[in-house]
């Protein structure tokens, strides 16, 4: 059996209702994740919600409800917002979940066990945000905690270590040897770097638990009830325990067909949990349970949306409520601006008039005259009806070359590290999508360099013949482009779909679009197309009110 295409996002705190940062993480594994099922390829994708730990307790106790009911409300928010916004996964991760809990308790058993965890006490700075102590190697050249650790206060305490140190040189080598090989750990490139200074850095073990005098909202150590386990320990096993794989087996070639036939895992994560808890605890607690080099998860880094150039945050009241914009201007509108306006790995500056314009001129305008304006030409000219042209096969005009070339950097920006594309880095939807906008531009003056209004008129054979071919090759690139929008716009696509009368009803719904289909004459000889509807109503009369929404905690 090929093995399945394993997709992972970060999972969301529940400590408060999701933002636009949260929407764009999910759409864009959403996005590669069709992109792959277009592809035919078997996927899982997980995604899912982080609900232990300190944060939540607190923000529990602020609401003045017990965390469980707290998580179950906001947990409810997440999971109707991808509802919204059409993010279609396949396993959904709760951190309350028991076979999760039982995986990371039996992790940790091992791990003990094996004498990788043991008890010790600290005294030191702490930081609230991170939930863990500092060392002297996390200050600034003027001996202060950079922002990235939030709040840092002194403590004392008896807790639990994993000896993280231990396996720095591995993760070092690791990382080297991935890049050599051409499969890089962390994509882009910048952010390999920024880990790898990172790991060298590494000098102490890492704290794992919390006693629960002071936290009991988490999964208790097997191995001593006064405490929980650490949140990370908790929430990166989640990217193992939801695909099944069982911590009882303690080699990892033994572990069930359906877990290893998914893992490794492409890791979508923000730029924010690279370092330390993506890119050094979570592949080092990997290798420490076994899991071989081969083994390890590739982690792509996105960036951040940004508000005027500031970061979002509660505590400024500029947060972007997704359920407001996609209320206002539709799911598709804003799954459209999230993966147009930003390049994966680099930071946005969040826009509404942007995502305005964009929709109005790429998606009204453009895509959305263009069906209309074929679909009602074949019907003026043709009563619906379309003709394949009898030209040679060799017979290519600019035409097609612009459009095949659209087809080929729209698959460049999704597949990137295909090995027909060597010295490109994967997943720039932005790519995919300014390629087929072009392919949509370049329909639209072909209309206009063709015109179609003209030959309609001309009673000459020639003509007849031009006007049957124009027609023919207009029908079957919407009917491309259809499939080439798929995974931004899956409503769209499949109202493209519809309105050509492209019906397939034989085959089940997901075959209905298959990247293979994506290529010439693949609409039968006199094939009757259906009657336009608007696709994309242009958006007039914008009113800013109400798209920030100060998320309390
Ligand atoms: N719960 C942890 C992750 C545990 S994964 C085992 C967490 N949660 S979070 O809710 O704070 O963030 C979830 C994801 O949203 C992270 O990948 C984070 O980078 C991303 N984003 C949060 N704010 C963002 C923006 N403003 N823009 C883009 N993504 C951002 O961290």
């Amino acid at each position: 059996m090929p093995k399945t295409f394993f997709i992972t996002t970060a999972i969301d705190y529940t400590n408060s209702p999701p933002h636009i940062g949260h929407a764009y993480e999910k759409v864009l594994a959403d996005v590669i994740a069709r992109y792959h099922r277009l592809k035919g390829k078997r996927v899982f994708f997980l995604t899912g919600v982080d609900q232990h730990g300190q944060k939540v307790q607190q923000s529990a106790a602020k609401a003045d409800m017990p965390p469980a009911e707290f998580v179950k409300d906001i947990t409810q928010e997440f999971v109707d917002l991808w509802k919204k916004l059409d993010v279609q996964y396949d396993e959904w991760a709760e951190t309350t979940d028991e076979r999760h809990q039982r995986v990371v308790q039996g992790i940790l058993r091992r791990l003990f066990d094996d004498g990788q965890i043991y008890k010790d006490k600290q005294e030191g700075y702490y930081s609230v945000r991170q939930e863990q102590f500092l060392t002297d190697k996390e200050r600034g050249p003027a001996g202060e905690f950079g922002l990235e650790w939030g709040e840092v206060e002194f403590r004392e305490e008896e807790n639990y270590y994993f000896r993280l140190s231990d396996h720095k040189q591995w993760l070092l080598d690791l990382i080297d040897k991935r890049t050599k090989e051409g499969k890089p750990l962390v994509i882009p490139d910048f952010r390999q770097v920024e880990l790898r200074n990172a790991v060298e850095k590494i000098g102490g073990d890492l704290c794992i638990s919390r006693p629960k005098s002071r936290l009991d909202w988490g999964i208790e150590l097997p191995f001593d009830k006064d405490f929980v386990t650490y949140v990370w320990f908790d929430a990166l096993t989640n990217y193992i325990s939801f695909a099944g794989y069982d911590s009882e087996i303690e080699k990892y070639d033994r572990e069930p067909q359906e877990f290893r036939d998914r893992w490794p895992a492409l890791q979508i994560i923000g730029k924010d949990i690279l370092v330390p808890a993506h890119g050094i605890y979570w592949l080092i607690m990997l290798h420490a349970i076994g899991f071989p080099d081969e083994a390890m998860p590739q982690l792509l880094v996105h960036g951040w949306w940004n508000l005027s150039g500031a970061k979002m945050s509660k505590s400024a009241g500029n947060i972007i409520d997704p359920f407001v914009l996609a209320e206002k201007y539709g799911a598709e509108a804003l799954r459209y601006y999230l993966m147009s306006d930003i390049a994966t790995g680099q930071d946005a500056d969040f826009s509404e008039e942007r995502l305005v314009e964009r929709y109005n001129s790429e998606l009204a305008n453009d895509l959305g005259n263009l069906l209309n304006r074929v679909l009602a030409m074949i019907n003026k000219y043709r009563s619906g009806k379309i003709t394949l042209p009898k030209r040679r096969p060799m017979e290519i005009s600019a035409f097609h070359v612009l459009i095949q070339q659209g087809i080929d950097s729209y698959c460049q920006g999704l597949d990137g590290d295909a090995p027909e594309y060597p010295n490109i880095e994967p997943f720039h939807v932005e790519d995919a999508i300014r390629a087929t906008s072009l392919i949509t531009v370049h329909c639209n003056r072909f209309i206009d360099d063709s015109a179609p209004w003209k030959l309609a008129k001309s009673k000459s054979e020639k003509d007849v013949l031009k006007l049957d071919a124009a027609l023919y090759d207009l029908a079957d690139v919407t009917r491309i482009l259809a499939i080439l929008i798929l995974p931004v716009l899956p409503k769209a696509a499949h109202r493209i779909f519809d309105q050509l009368n492209w019906k397939m009803e034989l085959s089940e719904e997901e075959k209905r679009f298959s990247l293979a289909d994506a290529e010439w004459r693949r609409l039968p000889d006199g094939h009757v197309v259906g009657k336009p509807v608007p696709l994309f109503p242009r958006i007039e009369d914008v009113n800013k009110s109400d798209v920030t929404r100060v998320i309390t905690e």
